[in-house]
C-alpha cells in the first residue's frame, strides 16, 4: 500500500522537528519545508525542500512536487516576547505566509487536509467565570503575535467556507519540551539554571513577569494531538490544544530551582515585561477529548527535568 505523504511546514522548528519523528513512526512518508540549509536535517529519510512560505513562485514548486495528502502548516514566528519588537515581520510570516499557502493549494486544486496551528493567546485576557475557556469565547487579541493568529484563524475560515477546502484548526495553549529555543519562559529558565550549575553565569536568574498563569503542555502530547485533529477531527473546526489547567510562572520557576542542587538568586528584570501580558489563561479541552478521545499524559514534573537535562547537556556543548 501507498504512504500518505505529509508536508511539514516549518519542519525544522522546534514542534516540527518533534511531529516529523511522530509521523515517521507511524509509517508516513514526510517531507519538510525549511527556509535555508543552514541547520541539520531533523531526520535523514525526511524530503526535505527549501522555500519562502511567502514566495508564490516557490511555494507552488514545493506543492506540485509534493502533492502532499496533509499539510501541517507550522512555519510561523512563534514567540509573543520576539512580536512585540518585530511586528511586521510577525505579520508577514504568520498571515502573508499562510495565505500563500492557501492560494497556492486553491490554485493548484490540490485536496490536501491542512492544518492551520493557531493559539490560545487568540483569547485575550478573559473574566475568570470564563475559564477554563471554550472554543465558544469570541477571541479578543492583545499582542502582534495573538493577532497574527486571529488573522490566520479568520483567513483559514474563510478559505473552508469559499471554496470548501479542508482545512483543520488547533488552537494551541503554551507547550514545551527539550528542543525549545531560548525565547520561550521555560527554555528561558531551564538555560540560566544549566549555565549557573556549569559555572558560567553568576547565581542569578534573570526573569520576566512571574504573577503570569499560563497552560502548559509536553510538545510530545502536543503532536499526537494535531495529528488526531487531522485524523479524527471536523474540517472547519477549532479545537483548543492544552492541559486544561493554569500554572503561575512562578511555579515553572521554583520546579526548576528545586531540581538544581545549586543556591540561586532571582532577580526581576522589568526589560522582560511585555506591555500587556494576559493575567490568567487555561484551555477547556473537553472537545477535542470528546470528538477525539486525545488527552495530555506527560506530567509537567517531567517536562521540565527532561528541559532542564537538555540544557544541561546543551551547555556543555558550548550552546
Ligand atoms: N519568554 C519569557 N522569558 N517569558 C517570561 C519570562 C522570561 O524570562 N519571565 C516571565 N515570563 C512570562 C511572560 O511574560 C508570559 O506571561 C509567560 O511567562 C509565558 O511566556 P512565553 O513562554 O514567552 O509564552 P507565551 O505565553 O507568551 O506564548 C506561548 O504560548 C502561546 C499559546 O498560549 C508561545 O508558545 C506561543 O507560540 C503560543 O501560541
Amino acid at each position: 500500500m501507498m504512504k500518505s505523504r505529509v508536508l511539514i511546514t516549518g519542519i525544522k522548528g522546534f514542534t516540527g522537528n518533534y511531529l516529523s519523528s511522530y509521523l515517521q513512526e507511524k509509517d508516513y512518508e514526510v517531507w519538510g519545508l525549511g527556509r535555508n540549509e543552514l541547520s541539520a536535517l531533523p531526520h535523514s529519510s525526511v524530503c526535505m525542500h527549501y522555500a519562502d512560505i511567502c514566495s508564490p513562485e516557490e511555494i507552488t514548486k514545493v506543492l506540485e512536487e509534493c502533492q502532499p495528502d496533509v499539510i501541517y502548516h507550522l512555519a510561523a514566528q512563534s514567540s509573543v516576547g520576539l512580536s512585540w519588537e518585530k511586528p511586521a515581520l510577525t505579520m508577514k510570516v504568520n498571515l502573508e505566509g499562510t495565505i500563500n499557502l492557501l492560494e497556492t493549494v486553491r490554485k493548484l486544486q490540490l485536496s490536501s487536509r491542512i492544518l492551520l496551528i493557531g493559539s490560545g493567546e487568540e483569547y485575550g485576557p478573559v473574566e475568570s467565570l470564563e475559564l477554563p475557556i471554550n472554543e465558544e469565547k469570541s477571541p479578543n487579541p492583545q499582542n502582534p503575535y495573538s493577532l497574527s493568529k486571529y488573522f490566520q484563524t479568520l483567513v483559514g475560515m474563510q478559505y473552508f467556507h469559499s471554496y470548501g477546502m479542508n482545512i483543520f484548526f488547533a488552537r494551541a495553549f503554551n507547550h514545551t519540551g527539550p528542543g525549545q529555543t531560548r525565547g520561550f519562559v521555560v527554555p528561558d529558565f531551564a538555560s540560566q539554571v544549566a549555565a549557573i550549575e556549569a559555572g558560567l553565569q553568576e547565581a542569578v536568574i534573570n526573569v520576566g513577569n512571574l504573577s503570569a498563569q499560563r497552560d502548559f503542555s509536553d510538545v510530545r502530547d502536543v503532536v499526537q494531538a494535531y495529528w488526531q485533529i487531522v485524523e479524527q477531527g471536523k474540517p472547519g473546526t477549532i479545537y483548543n490544544v492544552g492541559s486544561g489547567r493554569a500554572i503561575p510562572i512562578q511555579t515553572i520557576l521554583d520546579q526548576l530551582l528545586l531540581l538544581s542542587s545549586k543556591s540561586i538568586k532571582i532577580e526581576i528584570d522589568t526589560k522582560k515585561f511585555r506591555p500587556v501580558d494576559v493575567p490568567i489563561i487555561y484551555a477547556s479541552i473537553s472537545k477535542l477529548y470528546e470528538e477525539t478521545g486525545w488527552q495530555p499524559y506527560i506530567e509537567l514534573q517531567d517536562t521540565l527535568k527532561d528541559t532542564l537535562e537538555y540544557w544541561r547537556n546543551e551547555i556543555k556543548r558550548g550552546l
